[in-house]
């Protein structure tokens, strides 16, 4: 069934349970490996014939249910002037910091069409050749802040926390400015023809309910609530705190590997989940994946549960094993 992924991102029966896998595309695959040698991650994403290539990469090898779109969470930041580079190895790093309000000024609105037009020549060109749906996808503002405020990744998000608590003005400025950016391209990617979306809060694990709630929750609620007409799926890493406040405004919940998928559909209000498999357990013998991805399966019920990893794929892991994975999740049934 080509659409079981939609249809388990809307709750619907499905006649096997959907699977793909955050970070299908890159470094675990040789194919995306060999294109690596010759050319830098923003090379890949500006490009849009790399971008659809490598996309389709592990659509061709693993029999996923759903392509990602290959590009990465900072490009929206380069379309708003910010300079910026991604070093392997390291993550994106950003030229000139983001301190004051001053500094927040200087983020330009986000014209899609003229500042990434790239992406959506990306999009376009995909839905021509895909047969199963395409996920755009966007970083939210905590996690795009982080980045713009410490200068690259932090361990403690130690200087965003800082302007989030002790200078408001620039704060709301800067969530003000990313979530309309992040919303404008979210739904130019839906108009070139992305399916569903993924907002990814990847470090918003690090705050408190409370803290989330006051100080990144209004923005990313303007995000989820102004995306047209398709799923939206929204995931964080670490957390299973924030479950509850996270999945108020979006259709599907995306569950690390920390809290078991089913209590984490309950802390989501019994909406559909995406997850939740731990990734490094892909490096274990077959026996420990199998035996845990049953465990998910079950917990899931086969119902309103998009198979997935609780994050994204390990560089180190063997591509044939993602392969037997998915094998494995569209052969169970429920009643086994
Ligand atoms: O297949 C897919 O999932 C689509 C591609 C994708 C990339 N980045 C390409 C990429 C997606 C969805 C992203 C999102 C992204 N980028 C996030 C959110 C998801 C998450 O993992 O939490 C974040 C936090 C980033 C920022 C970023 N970009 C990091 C932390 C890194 C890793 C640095 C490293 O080398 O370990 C990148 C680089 C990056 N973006 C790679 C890929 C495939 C690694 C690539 C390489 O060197 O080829």
């Amino acid at each position: 069934m080509e659409d079981r992924f939609l249809r388990a991102c809307r709750g619907e029966e499905v006649d096997a349970v959907p699977v793909w896998f955050m970070r299908q595309a890159g470094r675990s695959l040789p194919e995306y490996r060999e294109l690596r040698e010759t050319h830098s991650i923003l090379e890949m994403c500006r490009t849009p014939e790399l971008a659809a290539e490598v996309t389709l990469q592990p659509v061709r090898r693993l029999d996923v249910d759903a392509a990602i779109l290959f590009s990465d969470i900072v490009v929206v930041l380069e379309g708003m002037g910010v300079d910026l580079d991604i070093e392997p190895g390291t993550g994106p790093v950003i030229e000139k910091p983001i301190r004051t309000l001053e500094d927040v000024e200087r983020l330009r609105p986000l014209e899609p069409e003229e500042d990434v037009g790239y992406v959506m020549e990306t999009v376009r060109a995909l839905r021509a050749e895909l047969k199963v749906p395409l996920i755009g996808f966007g970083g939210a503002p905590f996690t795009l802040a982080s980045y713009l405020v410490e200068g690259g990744p932090s361990k403690t998000h130690g200087r965003t926390k800082a302007m989030m608590l002790g200078d408001p003005e620039a704060w709301s400025a800067l969530m003000d400015r990313l979530s309309n950016g992040v919303l404008r391209y979210l739904n130019a990617q839906i108009d070139a023809g992305a399916q569903a979306i993924q907002l990814f809060d990847s470090w918003a694990g690090h705050l408190s309910e409370s803290d989330y709630r006051s100080h990144v929750k209004p923005w990313v609620d303007r995000i989820l609530d102004g995306i047209e007409g398709v799923p939206r799926i929204h995931f964080g890493v670490g957390t299973g705190e924030l479950i509850g406040a996270m999945s108020e405004r979006t259709d599907v919940m995306g569950i690390d590997w920390r809290v078991p998928l089913d209590d984490g559909r309950e802390r989501a209000g019994g909406k559909p989940v995406q997850g939740n498999l731990d990734p490094a357990l892909c490096l274990a013998p077959w026996s420990v994946v199998e035996a845990r991805a049953r465990d998910i399966l079950e917990r899931g019920r086969g119902v309103g549960h998009v198979f997935n990893l609780g994050h994204g794929v390990l560089p180190e892991t063997d591509p044939d094993v993602l392969a037997r994975l998915v094998d494995f999740v569209h052969s169970w049934r429920p009643d086994e």
